[in-house]
């Protein structure tokens, strides 16, 4: 078959698609499988049962089934809802928004293309520019929407800080960061996808004085964040204001599968928005929004999100921290800090193999985890420790979490011939 250029970009193996086939692969293979890769949630029995009760209410409902499965939504997505999340945000948050800050789109996987291209590439006046990722490793889904000839990411080393109990948390390195006319906007995912990390209230101010005295907006992906799903284990308070462009999802609250990602930013953007939704895909779903709106009036989306969502994550990252413990104890290994999301990023100093490799070598054994340098938009020469990291998501059931962590074990003690 004759493709145009277009294509290219389809036709190869990139990172977000090895991660969701992944997923696939897992689901489909024979003989015992650990689920430690992929960005599922887990799904949690009384979560379930709230949205299962909403379910039923809405199917009873004749008039509000009807519109939701027989009629499109408007281009920037339910109005109800978006006024719902608009008092949250302002009733819970304080901040300054209505539903004119507020859009709806198909997951918040389905933004990244028109923001990131929005904000970078060539520009009418001549420049090339580019999206300044403050603190690598980052979510690898940014990765492959460039529509641009020339690269569209600009990922920075950050500064590692070691800490107690064999684990470290990455920093900000803001010296020598300067701004200026190269980048179009910069982003951060808060929590972060696939470290577990919070970037601190104190770099975040940071971050936004510099974009604020550059003109260029702040992009927070708050899929694991506040107000929801609140997968937030440490100190951090969440910020919005008119240059912020914060992204929320309904996934990783359980409902991956209905795709509902929802846009909070300046009405120029939100605009931006809408028209994608209207020229892509006519309208977004009405489905996650007519289910969560009256979750939302009542409030109590924020009680589940803060008595069980919370909890229940904080709990399998203290069982996987324990796991980690007892099996790895002889093994050169660090842990970054866990202070949210459904991630453990490791750290094994030193391994003789690449991270691609002991991933390889993990799936012959039935684990399923992700390498770590797919979460790098380039290689940074001289930096081993882009090969020397993998992901396990932990949100999968205690026993495969066990299993398949000893499993690392053994493999990794095998690389390094021990
Ligand atoms: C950091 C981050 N942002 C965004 C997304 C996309 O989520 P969705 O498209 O399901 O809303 C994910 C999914 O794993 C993620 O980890």
């Amino acid at each position: 078959m004759r493709f145009s250029t277009f294509a290219n970009r389809y036709q190869q193996n990139a990172g977000t698609v090895q991660l969701m086939e992944d997923l696939g692969k897992a689901t489909a293979a024979e003989g015992p499988i650990y689920q430690l890769g992929g960005g599922n949630p887990a799904h949690i029995p009384e979560v379930e049962a709230m949205l299962r009760d909403a379910m039923a209410d809405l199917a009873g409902d004749a008039q509000a089934f009807g519109r939701m499965v027989g009629e499109y939504d408007s281009p920037g997505g339910n109005l109800a809802f978006r006024e719902a999340l608009a008092g949250l945000l302002r009733d819970s948050l304080g901040w300054a928004v209505s539903h004119e800050n507020i859009a709806v789109t198909n997951g918040s996987q389905s933004s990244f293309g028109l923001l990131f291209n929005s904000f970078a590439g060539p520009f009418a006046d001549g420049r090339h520019r580019q999206i300044l990722l403050p603190l690598t490793p980052e979510y690898v889904g940014y990765f492959d929407v460039g529509l641009a000839e020339q690269p569209i990411f600009d990922g920075r080393r950050p500064e590692i800080d070691l800490l107690p109990d064999r684990q470290f948390k990455y920093r900000v390195d803001f010296e020598g960061l300067e701004l200026g006319d190269r980048y179009g906007a910069v982003c951060v995912s808060r929590p972060t996808n696939p470290t577990g990390n919070v970037i601190t209230d104190g770099e975040m101010a940071q971050l936004r004085e510099a974009c604020s005295k550059a003109d260029i907006p702040l992009i927070v992906d708050g899929a694991y964040g506040l107000p929801f799903p609140g997968m937030i284990f440490t100190e951090a308070t969440p910020f919005w204001d008119d240059n912020t462009i914060l992204l929320l999802s309904l996934s990783k609250l359980g409902l991956p599968g209905i795709r509902t990602g929802i846009v909070v930013a300046h009405p120029e953007v939100i605009t931006l928005i809408r028209n994608h939704n209207a020229i892509n895909s006519l309208a977004p779903s009405r489905f996650g929004p007519t289910l969560l709106t009256p979750l939302l009036q009542g409030k109590q989306l924020q009680a589940v999100c803060e008595g069980l969502v919370r909890p229940f994550y904080q709990r399998k990252r203290d069982h996987a921290l324990a796991v980690i413990e007892h099996a790895m104890a002889d093994l050169p290994l660090r842990v970054h800090k866990p202070e949210g999301a459904l991630f453990l990023w490791l750290w094994f100093e030193g391994l003789p193999i690449t991270a691609h490799q002991l991933y390889q070598e993990l799936m012959g054994h039935g684990v399923f985890v992700l390498p770590g340098h797919h979460f790098y938009p380039t290689k940074i020469e001289g930096w081993r420790h882009q090969q020397e990291c993998i992901r396990v998501n932990y949100a999968a059931p205690d026993e495969a979490v066990t299993e398949g962590l000893q499993i690392i074990a053994r493999v990794a003690r095998q690389a390094f011939s021990l």
